[in-house]
Formats: structure tokens, sequence, C-alpha cells
């Protein structure tokens, strides 16, 4: 397996709020739209890969300007939603848990990441026993005292909430996924820092946004149409806040709370369903 290491270049800008961060992606070599598990992907419009290709290094190439160091997997022919490696897995001082793919289309990158994974140099690399999509469903939230927001409805099964409980030994808040353009948390609710998030309410069950309500007080509201264009599949360092560049109106409001929006088109993946955030696996050690 080849594990290119790119190191962060020295203009790196942290400070206020921002961490270093280790960050996995997977080329999109051979990404396209062959069959339909989400409501974006529509089979009959064409993918440019060339170009979805070029709107990926440029994410690629904003992690390392702002100091991250991105490590990169070897894509796998036939799967075409391998780009999406935040489904990789979910990595936690540095205990890894594999991912196990709701859809049949998805499956053998379960397998994919977890040989990466167990190559990483971490702690320990467990292959998971029920279905969860990874980073896609489970958000870290906090420091090492953290919580884990785990969604379900769509993909991950409730049972690898108590799953990722037992194996990090952290709080893991079950949360209820409604609408199916929002099938992955992450695509409904971004971790902005150690203590806040931002999310599109109407995603999720009343219970679970109450249960966010009480959680984060402080948290931004994103609106229909900033949601509509996946604004919340974003990816913070606590500063910096890496998001579709058509969300403008989260951008601002990002802004006005002291982060810095750094807006990033990836029209493209989106017709696959995904954004920023779908295609970074955040390594923590
Ligand atoms: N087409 C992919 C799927 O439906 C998109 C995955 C997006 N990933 C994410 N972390 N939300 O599975």
């Amino acid at each position: 397996m080849t594990v290119v290491l790119e190191s962060p270049r020295p203009r790196a800008v942290f400070g206020r709020g921002a961490r270093p961060r280790r960050y996995l992606m997977c080329p999109p070599e051979y990404f396209t739209v062959a069959y339909s598990i989400n409501p974006w992907m529509d089979i009959s419009r064409p993918i440019d890969t060339t170009l979805a290709r070029r709107q990926w290094e440029v994410l690629r190439r904003t992690y390392l300007d702002l100091g991250h160091t991105v490590q990169v997997i070897t894509p796998v022919p036939a799967l075409p939603d391998m780009v999406f490696a935040a489904n990789g897995g979910l990595v936690i001082d540095g205990t890894a848990l594999s991912a196990r793919f709701a859809h049949p289309q998805r499956a053998a990158e379960g397998p994919a990441y977890l040989a990466w994974l167990r190559c990483a140099g971490l702690r320990s690399a467990t292959e998971a026993e029920h279905v969860n999509e990874g980073e896609g469903d489970f958000l870290v939230v906090g420091g090492s005292d953290g919580i884990v927001l785990a969604g379900t409805g769509f993909r991950t099964a409730p049972a690898a909430h108590a799953e990722v409980q037992e194996l990090f030994g952290r709080p893991v808040v079950s949360l209820r996924l409604v609408d199916p353009r929002f099938y992955h948390l992450d695509t409904a609710l971004a971790v902005l820092d150690e203590h806040t998030v931002a999310y599109y309410p109407e995603a999720f069950s009343p219970g679970s946004r109450e249960v966010l309500r009480r959680l984060f007080p402080e948290a931004l509201l994103a609106d229909a149409r900033d949601a509509a264009v996946l604004g919340l599949n974003a990816v913070s360092d606590g500063r910096h806040v890496v998001l579709a560049e058509q969300a403008t109106r989260l951008a601002a409001q990002l802004r006005e709370r002291g982060y810095q929006p750094i807006g990033v088109d990836l029209s493209e993946l989106l017709k696959a369903g995904g954004g920023a955030k779908c295609c970074t696996l955040e390594i923590r050690e």
C-alpha cells in the first residue's frame, strides 16, 4: 500500500483556536455516478472526472496551505465513491474503527480503508461489527474529554453507536436523520471547534433537534438554501472553516462569529452527494 505523506508548508497559520490536523484523502481517479444510493445521485447526469480531480486538488492544496498534513490512499478501480474518505472509518486518540457500508456498491471500501488504517502507525485498528459509515455519521466534538455525535436513520445502525461508545470510551449521542437529502450526519451538521457546531434543524427528528438545542444552545443554524448546497459538509480546524462556496449565508454567519470561512467549489462531487467533509477523514493520534 502506497502512503503518500505531504508535510505542512511553512505558511501555516495557527493560533486563535486552530490546531494542525492530519487528514486522509482519496483522489477521485475513478469517480463517477454509476449507481444511485442517495437522492443527489442521478446516473443520467454526466460527470466530468477531470474537473472533479481539479476541484479535489484545490481542496487538498487548501489544507496544505493551512498547515495541515494530508495523506492520500490509493484509489481502487470500480469503487467510484471511494473519494469520500470520511466514510472510511473513525479515528480517535490513535484508535481506529473500520467502516462497514450499508450498500453493497460501497462494501469493498471497508477493507480498503481498513488496510490503510492498519499501516498508518496507529495504536489499533478494529474491524467493525455493525453497519457504520465512519465520519459520515460520527462527529467528534471537544478535545480529550469530548463526545461523539452519531447519526442514524439512513446508513449507520444504532448498534454501531453502542459499538463506538464501547471501543472509544466516549459518550455517544444518537441523532436521528429524517430527510433523505441529508443521509449522513456530516451533511447536516458541522463541528466548528471544541464547543460549537452548526446544523440544519429540519434534517433531524423533533427529539434529536431538542437534544442539539440543549447540548449546543449557541450553535449556528443553517438555512434551507445553504443546507441544500451541502454547506454544512464543512471541515474546521477550529478557526478556518472549509465549505462549499455556494453557502454564502453560512459563510457570513461564520465570519460574524470569528471563524474564517474558506469557500471551495466541489460541484462535480456534489453530484454524488458529497462535499469537502465527505472527502476528508481526520486521523486523530
Ligand atoms: N455517494 C456517496 C454515498 O451515497 C456519498 C458519500 C458522502 N460522504 C459523506 N461523508 N457524507 O454514500
